[in-house]
C-alpha cells in the first residue's frame, strides 16, 4: 500500500512541477576568464573568419568567359632536304584555331615525296619474312604502314620484309632532331584575349586593361616585374616560369597550362579586378619512365606532280599545346548572406554557456560548490503541515 502510495506521489511531483530558469553568477576570476576566452575564440571566429578572410557578408558569382589567342613570328630552318626555308604563322600553328587554346609546331620528322606505291614494310613491325611464303596478300595490321603484296623484297642488304601497298618511302622511325627544328619557337609571341563576365552582378571585363592604349600594345611583352599588365607572353618565358627548359621541351612537345585567375571584390573599385597570370607544365614529364614522351601527332600536305600523280608530304609534327584555363569568382555585399551569417554568429556565442557550464560542473575544483548553487529545488509538498508528502 505504501509503495503505490509513494508511487503515485513521485509521479504527481514530476507533473505538478515548473522550472524556471534562475541566473547562476559565479564571481571567480577563473570561471569568468574561461568565459571571456571562449567568447573571444567564438568572436575572433565570426568576425576574423567568417566575415574578414572568407567575405561572408557576399554573395559570390562564378566566371563566364572566352579566349581568343594570335601567335607572332618567325623561325628559319636549314636542312639538306629543304633548304633554307622560313616558317611563320600558318606554318607551324595547328590547327589555324582553337577554342581556350593553341598549339605551336616546334619539332618535325618529314617525308617528303610520298606516293601510293609499293615498298618494304618496315621491320619489326610483325611483317619480317624470308620467302615469299611468309607473306600474304591482303593482309595488314595496326602496326604496320599498309597492305601486303604477297611478296617477299629486300628491306636492307640483311634483312627483308614483306612488300606493301602503302604511302612510299614509308616514313622511318627516328628520334626526333635534338635541338628540335623550330628551336627560334622560343622567342614567339602570343596575344591572349579574355573577355570576363559575371552575370550575377552584370559585371564585364577584358585583360587588356582600360589603361592599356594601342601604341603599348604594339610592343610590350609580359614581364612580372615591369609589364604585369600586358597580355603578350613570350612562349619561352612561360616555360620558365612554370621551370621547363623551352629548348628540351620543344624536342618531344608537351601540353602547357596557361591559368588565369579573376578574383574579384567588387565591394572594392572595379579597377582593381584584374587578372592574374600562372604558368604551368600539365603533361607527365616524370623521367623515371617516360616511356612515349611529349605530344606529337602527323599530317600531311597533298599535291600534284607534273605527271598529274598524287604525292604528299608526310610531317610527324612535335609542339607544345597551349591551354588556357580561366577560373575566378566574384563576391559582391548581399544582406541574405549577412543576416545568415550573423545568425550563425549568435547561435555560436550561445554555445558559449553550454560549453562554460559543462566545464565548470564537471572539471573545476569546485565543482560540487556551483553544482549545488547551480541546480535549487523548490519543493511545495515538503511544506505540507504535518510534514508528509
Ligand atoms: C631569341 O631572342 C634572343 C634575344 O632576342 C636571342 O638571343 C636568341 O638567340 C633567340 N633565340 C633563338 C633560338 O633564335
Amino acid at each position: 500500500m505504501t509503495t503505490n502510495k509513494g508511487f503515485c506521489a513521485s509521479v504527481c511531483r514530476c507533473f505538478f512541477e515548473y522550472s524556471t530558469p534562475q541566473i547562476l553568477v559565479i564571481r571567480s576570476t577563473k570561471v569568468g576568464t574561461l568565459n571571456r576566452i571562449i567568447q573571444a575564440l567564438v568572436l575572433g571566429y565570426v568576425i576574423g573568419y567568417v566575415c574578414v578572410l572568407k567575405k561572408g557578408y557576399q554573395d559570390t558569382d562564378g566566371v563566364l568567359s572566352s579566349v581568343t589567342t594570335k601567335v607572332k613570328g618567325v623561325a628559319v630552318t636549314n636542312t639538306s632536304d629543304l633548304g633554307l626555308r622560313v616558317w611563320d604563322v600558318a606554318d607551324y600553328i595547328i590547327p589555324p584555331q582553337e577554342e581556350s587554346s593553341f598549339f605551336v609546331l616546334t619539332n618535325l620528322i618529314m617525308t617528303l615525296n610520298q606516293t601510293q606505291s609499293h615498298c618494304p614494310e618496315l621491320q619489326n613491325v610483325g611483317f619480317d619474312c624470308v620467302t615469299d611464303s611468309d607473306c600474304k596478300a591482303g593482309l595488314s595490321n595496326t602496326r604496320g604502314d599498309g597492305v601486303q603484296t604477297g611478296r617477299c623484297v629486300n628491306f636492307s642488304s640483311v634483312a627483308r620484309t614483306c612488300e606493301v601497298l602503302a604511302w612510299c618511302p614509308l616514313e622511318l622511325d627516328l628520334r626526333p632532331p635534338d635541338p628540335p627544328m623550330l628551336a627560334g619557337a622560343e622567342n614567339f609571341t602570343v596575344l591572349i584575349k579574355n573577355s570576363i563576365r559575371y552575370p550575377m552582378f552584370n559585371f564585364n571585363k577584358r585583360n587588356i586593361l582600360p589603361h592599356v592604349n594601342k601604341t603599348y600594345l604594339q610592343q610590350c611583352v609580359f614581364n612580372r616585374v615591369t609589364d604585369p599588365d600586358c597580355p603578350i607572353f613570350r612562349l619561352r618565358d612561360m616555360t620558365t616560369e612554370a621551370g621547363e627548359d623551352f629548348q628540351t621541351m620543344a624536342v618531344h612537345g608537351g601540353i602547357m597550362g596557361v591559368q588565369i585567375s579573376w578574383f574579384c571584390d567588387l565591394d572594392l573599385p572595379a579597377s582593381w579586378c584584374v587578372p592574374k597570370y600562372t604558368f604551368r607544365r600539365l603533361d607527365n614529364k616524370d623521367p623515371e619512365n617516360n616511356v612515349a614522351p611529349g605530344y606529337n601527332f602527323r599530317f600531311a600536305k597533298y599535291y600534284k606532280t607534273n605527271n598529274n600523280k598524287e604525292t604528299r608530304t608526310l610531317i610527324k609534327g612535335f609542339g607544345i599545346r597551349f591551354d588556357v584555363m580561366v577560373f575566378g569568382q566574384a563576391g559582391k555585399f548581399n544582406i541574405i548572406p549577412t543576416l545568415l551569417n550573423i545568425g550563425a554568429g549568435l547561435a555560436l556565442l550561445g554555445l558559449v554557456t553550454v560549453v562554460c557550464d559543462l566545464i565548470v560542473l564537471t572539471c573545476m575544483t569546485k565543482r560540487n560548490l556551483y553544482k549545488e548553487n547551480k541546480y535549487s529545488y523548490v519543493d511545495d509538498f515538503e511544506l505540507l503541515p504535518d510534514g508528509t508528502p
